[in-house]
């Protein structure tokens, strides 16, 4: 391995999220490199059901950032929307003549999601390798309508991810990953005992995170995470809940991540808006 590429993979290893953009435009030449790497994107079939919406307007940017609500989306660059396009697909097939049932087929979406990641990810691993901060933004899933109005999206195209671009000096969280041998595993899937999801995850990833609570505080968690459990894992397990909240005096990651932060209970509240927007646009592969 030489130099350049010893520097290379240090950098991709060590990317970490940007939030904190400053005010330094990015290159009209450095966005280029970085789009066509983009372009360059595995796809299957080479089918390239993806489009890119660029957006640098300030005005488009603060609408987005409201739409998202996550103020330091405005400070960005550049925004690339990425959107799961059927259209420009479809149109191919019909001026050509060809049958068309893609949008019938939940498969081919399947496979449409995943060539958006590997476009997104060219472009973060090139975002990263010219030294431009970048976050995704997933939440545009729980906005579509407001997307599609802003970005004037026509039938066949969903909005899936946004990349937030620019100079950045956000030092990152120094996010903790698992370790290597957790998630890679040789030949064949390997399960963890309990003890090991305490050592690998709890212990070592999330270094024993408790979010201590007394008082008010601690009943209103409790009542929030009995209500919660209650409703998606049924009585036996929220009163399993309750008990690990007092024993700990707070909530742990977990609790927080799966009950808190991703609340099931909204999470699943979209399935229906999500579903219809699907069909709206004309996808038909829901039943
Ligand atoms: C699909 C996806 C959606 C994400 N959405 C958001 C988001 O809406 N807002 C945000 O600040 N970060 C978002 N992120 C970034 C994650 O929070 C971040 O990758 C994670 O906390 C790990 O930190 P790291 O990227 O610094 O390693 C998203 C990441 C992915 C892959």
């Amino acid at each position: 391995m030489d130099q350049i590429q010893k520097e290379a993979l240090t950098v991709l290893k060590n990317r970490y999220s940007h939030r904190k953009f400053i005010d330094k435009p990015l290159e009209d030449e450095v966005l280029n490199e970085i789009l066509e790497v983009g372009l360059a994107a595995a796809s299957g079939g080479n089918l390239q059901p993806v489009s890119i919406i660029k957006v640098q307007g300030t005005e488009k940017k603060n609408q987005i950032s409201k739409i998202c609500n996550q103020g330091f989306i405005k400070d960005a660059d550049t925004l690339l929307v990425f959107i799961a396009d059927y259209y420009r697909m479809k149109q191919w097939a019909m001026v050509e003549k060809a049958p068309f049932g893609r949008e019938q087929a939940f498969r081919d979406f399947i496979i449409a999601i995943e060539d958006v990641m590997c476009m997104a990810q060219s472009i973060e691993c090139a975002a990263n390798l010219l030294g431009v901060g970048n976050v995704y933004i997933g939440t545009v899933n729980a906005k579509y309508d407001e997307m599609k109005e802003l970005l004037n999206l026509p039938k066949l195209t969903i909005p899936l991810l946004i990349t937030c671009l620019g100079y950045s000096d956000d030092k990152g969280m120094n996010r903790v990953k698992l370790e290597k041998d957790v998630v890679i595993h040789e030949e064949s899937y390997q399960t963890l005992s309990d003890e090991e999801v305490k050592e690998r995850v709890v212990d070592y990833k999330y270094n024993n995170w408790i979010q201590k609570l007394e008082g008010e505080a601690l009943d209103k968690y409790l009542k929030h995470f009995e209500e919660v459990a209650l409703e998606v894992n049924g009585e036996e397990w929220a009163s399993k809940v309750v008990a690990k909240i007092k024993e700990q005096g707070g909530i742990n990651r977990a609790q927080y991540r799966f009950g808190w932060h991703y609340n099931p209970l909204v999470q699943r509240s979209y399935n229906d808006k999500i579903f219809k927007f699907y069909k709206d646009q004309g996808f038909k592969f829901l039943p």
